[in-house]
C-alpha cells in the first residue's frame, strides 16, 4: 500500500474528514488537528498555499498497524524484523515525487504551518532528513525545521545524532528533506541503529520502498514523497531556532541551530502536505514505538519479556512498562537493569506480571499499590546521563536520577495474596431485561 492508497481507503471508509472552507496554515490548522485528534483531516483549501494539508494520520498503534496490513500486537516483531533483516531498496530512475521541480525555491509557498502562540516561526514538523557520508554512507533522521526566509530553515540537530556528527565531520552536508511518507519510512526513520545503517532500508523491510537519486544531491529519496526539499546544512552558520513544543508538550528553548539552505524542491503535480503536530499523539508514537523492540530485546536476554509500553503518559519516551514472565525473584530488577540498557532515554521502567494490562495505566498503579515495596524492590540510578526532553533534568548536562519499580508479586505471599479475588461468572439474561443489561455496560 501507498501514502495514496492509505488516504484513499481512510476516505473511502468515512475515515478521513474534509475541510473545505479556506484555512490559514497560521495556527487554525494546528488548532483543528488539535480538536479532531486522532481523526484524520484533509485541509483542501489554505490560504497561504495552493498545496492541500493531510494531518493526524497515524495518532494511534492501531493505524499505523492498520497500514500495515498487522495486528497491534505484532508491531514489536515486525519492527525488530525489520531493523534485523532489512533490505535493499529497489532503485528507479524517475519517481513521482520530482513530477514538478521548483529550481528557484520558495518556502512561503508551501503551507509550513504555524503551530502553537510563542512558536519561534513556520516548522516543518513531518520531513525526513536523508543524508550522505562519504565514509559512512545514508543516514535517515527527522529535524524539526524553523523557515526564516524563502529559502532558508534552521534545524534542530540534538547533540549525538548520527546527522550531528556528519555535520561535525563534513561541516556542511547535502541533505534532502522528504515530506509526505508512509509510517514504514516515518518509523525507521525514528530508528536509532549503528552507524552506516541507511534506515530506509529498515523501512523497505517493513514495506517494499522504490527510491530515486534526488535532483541535486546525492542521495536517495522515498520516490513516492509528496515534496522533497534538497540544499545544504551548514554545522558553523547558525540561526536562532524556537521556541518550539517538543515532545514533552513544554515549550522547548532558543538555541543557534545550524542553517539548511533549500536549493531545490522537488513535489509530485498534485502533492499534498503532511502535518504533525508537535509533542502529540502521532510525535508520541513515532517517537516511543520504535524503542519497544529495542527495550524488548535486551529485557528478554536476561527473562522472558512478553510486553513493552513506551507510555505516551511518560510521552512516549520517559517512561517504560516492560510485562515478564517471573520465575526468580529477582527477575523485576534484572528486567529493570536490561529496559535501562534497551533505551538509555528512559527514566523510570515499570515491571509487572503477566495479569496487569500494560496499556491500562489504571492496573499498573494497581501493581504499583499493592505489589510494591520501596526499600526493596526500587533501583536507583543517581545522576545518570538522561533525556535532552526532559524539562527537570539538570539544564546543560541532561543529568537526571532514573528510577525502576519493580512492581511484580514476590513468588511466594507471606500475607494476603497478590491475585486479584474472582467474581462469578454469570449471565445477565436470566435476572435482567436486555434494556437493563445494556445499562449496567455503561
Ligand atoms: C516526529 C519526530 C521529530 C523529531 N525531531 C527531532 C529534531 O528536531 N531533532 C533531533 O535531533 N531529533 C529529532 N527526533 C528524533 C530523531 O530523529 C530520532 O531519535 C532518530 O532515531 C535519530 O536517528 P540517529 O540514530 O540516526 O541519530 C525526532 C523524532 C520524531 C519521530
Amino acid at each position: 500500500m501507498s501514502l495514496r492508497d492509505y488516504i484513499r481507503k481512510l476516505d473511502a471508509q468515512g475515515k478521513l474528514a474534509h475541510v473545505s472552507a479556506p484555512i490559514s496554515k497560521n495556527y487554525e490548522i494546528a488548532g483543528v488537528l488539535k480538536k479532531l485528534e486522532p481523526r484524520p483531516v484533509l485541509f483542501e483549501h489554505v490560504v497561504e498555499s495552493s498545496f492541500p494539508v493531510i494531518g493526524n494520520l497515524f495518532c494511534t498503534k492501531a493505524s499505523f498497524a492498520d497500514y500495515l496490513g498487522i495486528q497491534v500486537s505484532q508491531i514489536i516483531p515486525a519492527l525488530a524484523n525489520a531493523i534485523d533483516h532489512r533490505s535493499a531498496c529497489q532503485k528507479v530512475a524517475a519517481g513521482p515525487c520530482q513530477e514538478v521541480v521548483m529550481e528557484m525555491p520558495d518556502l512561503d509557498q508551501l503551507p509550513i504551518l504555524r503551530h502553537c502562540v510563542n512558536d519561534g516561526g513556520n516548522y516543518v514538523s513531518s520531513g525526513v532528513v536523508i543524508a550522505h557520508h562519504p565514509a559512512l554512507g545514508q543516514n535517515v533522521d527527522f529535524h524539526r525545521l524553523m523557515q526564516f526566509s524563502r529559502t532558508e530553515m534552521a534545524a534542530r540537530v540534538v547533540a549525538r545524532r548520527h546527522f550531528d556528527a556528519y555535520l561535525k565531520d563534513l561541516q556542511q552536508v547535502d541533505v534532502a528533506v522528504c515530506i509526505g511518507n508512509p509510517p514504514s519510512v516515518l518509523a525507521a526513520a525514528a530508528t536509532s541503529v549503528a552507524y552506516g545503517i541507511d534506515e530506509l532500508e529498515i523501512a523497505n523491510a517493513l514495506e517494499p520502498l522504490e527510491v530515486v537519486h534526488a535532483r541535486s544531491v546525492d542521495v536517495l529519496v522515498p520516490a513516492q514523497s509528496e515534496f522533497v526539499l534538497e540544499g545544504t546544512v551548514y554545522f558553523n552558520r547558525r540561526h536562532a531556532e524556537g521556541p518550539f513544543v517538543d515532545l514533552t508538550e513544554t515549550q522547548d528553548v532558543v538555541r543557534e541551530e545550524p542553517v539548511f539552505v533549500v536549493r531545490v524542491i522537488t513535489h509530485r503535480k498534485d502533492a499534498i502536505w503532511q502535518a504533525l503536530l508537535p509533542g502529540m499523539s502521532e510525535h508520541k508514537l513515532l517517537m516511543g514505538m520504535p524503542r519497544e523492540p529495542t527495550i524488548y530485546r535486551k529485557v528478554n536476554e536476561v527473562v522472558r519479556c512478553l510486553d513493552v509500553n513506551v507510555a505516551p503518559g511518560g510521552c512516549s519516551w520517559l517512561h517504560a512498562i516492560v510485562q515478564i514472565d517471573k520465575q526468580n525473584e529477582d527477575d523485576g530488577m534484572k528486567a529493570i537493569q536490561a529496559a535501562f540498557a534497551g533505551h538509555t532515554s528512559c527514566k523510570h521502567v515499570f515491571v509487572v506480571d503477566r495479569d496487569i494490562d500494560i496499556y491500562n495505566p489504571q492496573e499498573v498503579e494497581w501493581a504499583m499499590a499493592t505489589r510494591f515495596q520501596g526499600d526493596t524492590r526500587m533501583l536507583i540510578k543517581d545522576k545518570e546521563p538522561g533525556s535532552s526532553l526532559d524539562p527537570s533534568a539538570e539544564p546543560g548536562t541532561h543529568l537526571t536520577t532514573k528510577i525502576g519499580f519493580d512492581l511484580t508479586k514476590p513468588l511466594a505471599a507471606s500475607g494476603k495474596t497478590f491475585d486479584r479475588a474472582a467474581f462469578p461468572e454469570v449471565d445477565l439474561s436470566r435476572f435482567l431485561e436486555k434494556e437493563e443489561q445494556r445499562g449496567s455496560h455503561k
